[in-house]
């Protein structure tokens, strides 16, 4: 890490920018997680690869990925020259154009579901559009979801997101807008199949639980889930929105090979750019298709973020023999480093993976299932998460941490490094 001829790396440009930027902008951030950060939040100036820059000069090999969507890292040569290719040819927002069916072909390449699909702008717009047409097509109006899986920021499907807590995750949300929502314990196969019934338009799941702390799913589980929706007519969404093109080219239902009915993708498809997608079989569908529910969006499948879609699918499609086993065993070998200096500096700290994904706790010495998480230490984790920044990593704030195909060898023999250094520092506190 570059630091400025200090010791320490100096955060004095972004605390300069978050006291101006606090004035007229909520929090000085554009969504509420970002203002976790310590020291500061920390403003970014540029990106290459892996490597974000701040407004200071201090360099961080970059595990946010963009909170997800850089698989192929901050500015993939493909993706960037679709990108300025599209915009020579204007925007054309909001036309139909030859993009949106050669996504949509893709994706009924790539992922086991995906026959039919439609394309929106974000994750929380995608899971919405599947809800509702999960409802059309069965007539049916009830919801199940899971503690402690995320499916974006709107009234319909904002609760239970932190253990302890069944009740909406917001102020300022309707809580009328829930009443058809049951929440089942995640993993549970006997809980769920005690609460479903053939009253249920939809189950939707996060088929790696990835925001609660990236748990694989329990042996069954998923095979259970598949099974009992199937018998009581129920349509199965798995929301793919973080494991889409992530945890193997057709995602958590290609790794665990349970295909549900309709999926939501979001983040990687657009290697940073905002598109989101529902597909799913042609039967489900149809209630879109048909034209019994109604999609609208200005934004969606607007040209720029098409292409960028197409480089980065067709990327992947090219490269996914190579890069998937290199980005698991990457996350997986970052893993193993943290138990083990965890384990040797005698710390409560563990991490669990699932693909490239990494989730570091605090407080604890094993997280093996999602009803342990209550006793996880929330506040520490930003503790420690400084602790990797000062040293020239950049986690989420909460733990979290996203490889991408551009993290080379060495990156990860540079973080070996600097996570030591983080968890003895953190060690020292
Ligand atoms: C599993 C899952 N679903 C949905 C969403 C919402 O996506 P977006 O932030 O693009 O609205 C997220 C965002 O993190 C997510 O992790």
């Amino acid at each position: 890490m570059q630091t400025t001829q200090r010791d320490m790396p100096a955060f004095s440009n972004s605390r300069q920018y978050r006291d101006f930027a606090v004035r007229h902008l909520a929090n000085g951030v554009s969504s509420t997680p970002r203002t976790a950060q310590l020291p500061v939040p920390v403003a970014m100036d540029h990106a290459r690869g892996v490597v974000l820059t701040d407004v200071d000069g201090n360099d961080y090999i970059d595990y946010t990925m963009g909170y997800g969507p850089l698989i192929l890292g901050h500015n993939p040569p493909e993706v960037v020259a679709a990108l300025k290719a599209e915009i020579d040819k204007g925007f054309r927002t909001a036309s139909v154009h030859p993009g949106e069916g050669r996504l949509a072909e893709l994706i009924a390449e790539t992922v086991p579901c995906g026959e039919i699909s439609s394309f929106v702008s974000t994750g929380t717009e995608a899971v919405q559009l599947a809800l509702r047409i999960a409802r059309a097509a069965t007539g049916r109006t009830r919801i199940i979801k899971f503690r402690a899986n995320y499916h974006g920021w709107f009234d319909s499907v904002h609760i239970a997101n932190a253990p302890g807590n069944d009740g909406p995750s917001s102020g300022g949300q309707d809580p009328k807008a829930v009443e058809n929502i049951t929440v089942v314990d995640w993993g549970d196969a006997a809980a769920f199949a005690a609460a479903i019934s053939s009253d249920y338009a939809a189950v939707i799941l996060e088929a790696a639980a990835i925001n609660a702390g990236c748990f694989a799913p329990p042996e069954g589980f998923l095979e259970s889930v598949r099974d009992l929706t199937s018998r009581h007519g129920v349509v199965l969404i798995f929301d793919e929105v973080i494991t889409g093109y992530r945890l193997a080219l057709g995602g958590a239902q290609e790794m665990f090979g349970v295909v549900p009915d309709l999926t939501v993708l979001g983040k990687a498809i657009g290697a940073g750019m905002p598109v989101s997608a529902v597909t799913g079989n042609r039967a489900v569908m149809e209630a879109l298709v048909n034209g019994s529910v109604m999609h609208r969006g200005t934004f969606n499948g607007n040209p720029l973020s098409v292409s960028a879609a197409i480089a980065c699918v067709e990327s992947l499609q090219r490269g996914a023999a190579e890069i998937y086993p290199r980005m698991n065993a990457h996350a997986a070998a970052i893993q193993a480093h943290i138990n083990a200096e965890a384990a040797a500096l005698d710390l409560d700290v563990c991490a669990n993976q699932v693909g490239s994904a990494i989730q570091i706790f605090t407080g604890v010495r094993q997280m093996a299932r999602i009803g342990d998480l209550a006793g996880a230490d929330r506040g520490k984790i930003v503790k420690l998460t400084e602790k990797l920044l000062l040293n020239g990593l950049m986690p989420l704030p909460r733990g979290l941490m996203y490889l991408s195909a551009a993290h080379t060898d060495a990156d990860i023999e540079k973080t070996m490094h600097a996570l030591s250094k983080g968890l003895h520092a953190y060690a020292a506190v």
